[in-house]
Parts: C-alpha cells; structure tokens; sequence
C-alpha cells in the first residue's frame, strides 16, 4: 500500500499599504523593513498538497495546466525548505488554482505561497501556531507571510528567520475598506519582484526609505486602528511613492507604472480632494490599487471606468486568514 497525505487549503492575496521592498537577507528573505497590509477577500489561491511514497520527483499544475520552468523551480526550492523544515523526504504533487491574473503586480505569489505553506504543513499532520506558518510561507514569497494571518497585517522584519512573521492588528470587520483595483494590463510583469528587491540597493534612495518606513507604519498602523482615512490616506501614498521612486532610481531602473497609471492616481487626489475617501497605492506592475472606505468603492469603481471604459475593475473588502479547506481529500 502506497502511503499519502493530502491537504488542500486558501489564502487571500493582500494590498501592502506600508511595501516591503528589499531584503536585509535574499536567501531566507528577511526583510529590510517592517511592513503594512490588507488582505483582499476577493482575490486567492487554492492549492492541494500531495505528498506520496509513490513520487519520485515534485510536480505543479497551476490553473489545470503544468506550470512554467522558472513557477515549478521556485515552488520546488520552497518545497525542499519545507521538507527540511518539517523533517520530511517525500515528493509532492501541488496544484495551485489562482481566482485573479497572474503577475499583474496583484501578488499572486503571496495567496500561493501562503495556501501552498499551510496545505503542505496540514497534510503531514502538523498543526503549527500562525506565526511559525507565517514564518515559514515567507521563505517561499516574502509577501505571503502577510496572507497567512486575518484582516490587516504587520510583518514584522525581525532579525532572524523564525522571528520575521505577521500578525494580525486589527480583524476583517474592524474597517469596512476596500480595495478598488483598476487593472491596467493583465500581463506579466518584466522584472518580477525577487529581481526587484535584489536590485533595491542599488538606489541611493533605499536607506531614506528603510530609515523612515517604521515611522510610516506606526502613524499607518494607528490610523487603521483609529479607523481615520483622512490620516491614512497620506502616508499610504507617500509610502508607494517612496517604494517607486527607489525603484525608478535602481541600477537598471525599473518602471513599474505607465502613463494610464499615473491618470488614475492623479484623479485619485482629485477625488479625495472632492471628498470621497480614496487613496492609491502600487505594488511591482501597473496596477493602481484604489484603497476606498466602503461607502466610496462603487463611485470610485465609476469613476475609474468613466476616465477609460477600457480599464477593468476588481473590487475587494477586507480578507481573512489562510484556511484549510480539506484534509485527506483524495481527488483524481
Ligand atoms: C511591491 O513578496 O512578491 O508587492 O519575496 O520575491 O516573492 P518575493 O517578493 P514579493 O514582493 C512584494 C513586493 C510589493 C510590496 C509588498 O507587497 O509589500
């Protein structure tokens, strides 16, 4: 009799509202700074985990389809962290479906990495407390440590791999916000994030925004437990901001944004300045995440499409943890 453990679980792709953008160590991805988010309950990933005596290599599908050379050479780096981890030998058959397009510069490797993180621990029987879980899913993405807690989420950058982890701040329903996602290009991004944050030192700009991100994300983290956008929404722009004006000033510089980007944020003032609650922020693509108090997502969802009819629109509220949706379920 062949021996096998399956898991399948979700988690939710997340909005950084303070980024992490470079590492102070690449190889376990220990973050130069704190960081800040929201996870987005209408954006995940479900992956099932089969680990089997039976298998003699790792293998991935991701959308029902065998994953491209350099998804399957990371999924199995994280694979090998997870067996050495958790003291296993086994191979595993991971499939992965993402409800959003892939590398848009809509974290999809942070709902992966989270839901691959928590199906594989699940699946040999191990039931590890949030924070090792968190812990462990940023050695596959730095960003899925976000997605492995509710709500809004601090990642703190720690000194050490096991103390750099998330944690919830504040619930799901504590603020009704949402993220209101005007997708400019569905296309994958040209330099993706890890090449991103290896580059970030290169800017002279990196240690003026590493020195001052704890400041941001304390008056950022203190404005979500206030529940005040008036005080939140600044800091959020200036944070992104900071975050592509290093990118722009790497060697080679990177441009994340493009001209339809930078019409909606401008509008975006506009609107706050009108006196809708609306703030932006973007992450490594075009993307311009609209950060709304809820009352205000569907006139910022119509005004967004009224600029360009040509933009699609992803509306998200706040998102819970990584969940487990199975246990032993043996499928195909
Ligand atoms: C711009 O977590 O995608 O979205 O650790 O290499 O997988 P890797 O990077 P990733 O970086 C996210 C960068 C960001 C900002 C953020 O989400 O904080």
């Amino acid at each position: 009799m062949v021996t096998e453990y399956t898991a399948t679980a979700r988690a939710h792709s997340n909005i950084a509202f303070i980024k992490y953008w470079g590492n102070r160590e690449p190889g376990i991805r220990l973050p130069a700074n704190s960081s800040l988010s929201m996870n987005l309950a209408a954006l995940h990933s479900t992956t099932r985990v089969t680990w089997s005596e039976a298998l003699a290599e790792d293998s991935l599908m991701i959308n029902e389809q065998p994953a491209a050379p350099a998804a399957f050479l990371r999924v199995r780096a994280h694979l090998d962290t997870l067996r050495e981890e958790l003291g296993s030998t086994l191979y595993a058959d991971v499939a992965s479906k993402n409800n959003f397009p892939m590398g848009a510069g809509i974290a999809s490797s942070a709902s992966a990495f989270a839901a691959l993180t928590v199906a594989a621990t699940i699946a040999l029987g191990l039931r590890l407390p949030e924070r090792e879980l968190s812990a462990l899913a940023r050695r596959g993405s730095g960003s899925a440590a976000r997605s492995i807690p509710a709500g809004f989420v601090e990642w703190r950058a720690g000194g050490a791999d096991k103390e750099s982890y998330a944690e919830t701040i504040a619930s799901p329903d504590y603020w009704p916000l949402e993220d209101v996602i005007a997708v400019i290009s569905p296309d994958h991004k040209h330099v993706g994030s890890t090449a991103g944050h290896a580059s970030a030192n290169t800017s002279i700009l990196q240690r003026a925004r590493v020195e001052s991100a704890a400041d941001r994300l304390e008056s950022a983290k203190q404005s979500v437990l206030a529940r005040d956008f008036e005080a939140l929404a600044p800091v959020v722009e200036e944070d992104s901001n900071l975050m592509h004006a290093v990118m722009m000033t790497s060697k080679p510089s990177l441009f994340y944004w493009l001209p339809k980007s930078l019409r909606i944020m401008l509008a975006v003032r506009e609107w706050r300045h009108q006196g809708l609650q609306v703030c932006y922020t973007l992450d490594a693509g075009p993307n311009v995440h609209c950060i709304c108090g809820a009352e205000d997502a569907a006139a910022v969802a119509a005004r967004v499409k009224e600029l360009d009819s040509d933009i699609e629109v992803i509306r998200s509220s706040v998102g819970g943890g990584a969940q487990i949706m199975n246990v032993n379920d043996r499928i195909g």
